[in-house]
């Protein structure tokens, strides 16, 4: 019997290189997100992560199409820079809704299907997730906290058979930093140079960062394990990178961040 995997955001980046890999294996794949793929071979529903409505009626439908959800991997998400100071209520607002609500949402509509297959979910969180980036801070609490909602949900459904897994992708060449908005740095000393500076950097990272397939190999692994890793990062530098929480004091880790990403 062919696997049905669901993922959130599959028409562009990580998602679309994750859906291509499943399909390739011979998995069927849907695209659960606010515009359709390009690619054909991916089955789509609407979707905003946001409105519970629409994630009941898309996991419905691909129920009562495939009478099995096997696999949900929740990979929607959306980056916003800036001074926190700066940062307008809706904004914050709109990163938590999107990157935390959004994968909560998914996770406990999808869970009474995922119960019968005893499938699996694989949340998106990200190297930020354990290294809080300065003028980030919105995106990395929402990613710290995705890995703590993993972590807190695997032990929950641990009597169900449903694995969960968090998969932590560093630095990726994706639409992910075109699509990330800045909140305008007013004319403050304090902040103005470092956030462009900071914002830079991180782009350059970005776009020199690893491929999007280098991920959707991950995230493939965790789905035909038996038993995935409980949290997984993505290439050897960011499993050392990792590591090296272990090592060092968060005040020196804190300092090694604020030499890369604040001065
Ligand atoms: N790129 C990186 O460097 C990097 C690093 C670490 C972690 N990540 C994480 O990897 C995941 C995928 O990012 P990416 O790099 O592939 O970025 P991307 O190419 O910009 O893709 C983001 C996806 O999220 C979907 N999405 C956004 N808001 C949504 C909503 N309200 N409802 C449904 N879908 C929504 C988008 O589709 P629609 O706009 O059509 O809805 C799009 O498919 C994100 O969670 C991101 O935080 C990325």
């Amino acid at each position: 019997m062919q696997r049905v995997v669901v993922i959130t955001g599959a028409n562009s980046g990580i998602g679309l290189s994750t859906a291509k890999e499943l399909i390739k294996r011979g998995d069927i794949v849907y695209c659960l997100s606010r515009h359709k793929p390009e690619d054909a071979h991916i089955r789509y529903v609407y979707c905003d992560v946001t409105n519970r409505q629409t994630i009941e009626t898309a996991l419905s439908t691909i129920y009562n199409t495939e009478k099995h959800i096997d696999v949900v991997v929740n990979n929607a998400g959306m980056g916003i820079s800036g001074a926190t100071e700066y940062e307008p209520l809706e904004d914050i607002q709109k990163i938590i809704n999107i990157n935390l609500i959004g994968v909560i949402n998914v996770c406990s509509l999808a869970l009474k299907y995922l119960r019968q297959t005893k499938g699996c979910i694989i949340n998106i969180g990200s190297l930020a997730s354990v290294f809080p980036i300065p003028f980030q801070s919105l995106y990395s609490a929402t990613k710290a906290a995705v890995l703590s909602f993993s972590l807190s949900l695997h032990n929950e459904v641990k009597p169900t058979g449903v694995k969960v897994s968090c998969v932590l992708p560093g630095d990726t060449k994706t639409n992910f930093t075109a699509n990330r908005e800045k909140t305008e740095i007013k004319d403050d000393p304090v902040y103005k140079d470092r956030v462009n500076n900071s914002i830079s950097r991180m782009e350059k990272d970005e776009q020199n960062g690893m491929s999007p397939q280098k991920v959707a190999d991950v995230v493939c692994k965790c789905i035909y394990k038996k038993r995935p890793p409980l949290v997984v990062s993505v290439g050897l530098k960011n499993k050392f990178l990792r590591g090296l929480l272990r090592i060092f004091p968060t005040r020196t880790m804190e300092s090694i961040l604020y030499s890369l990403y604040s001065k």
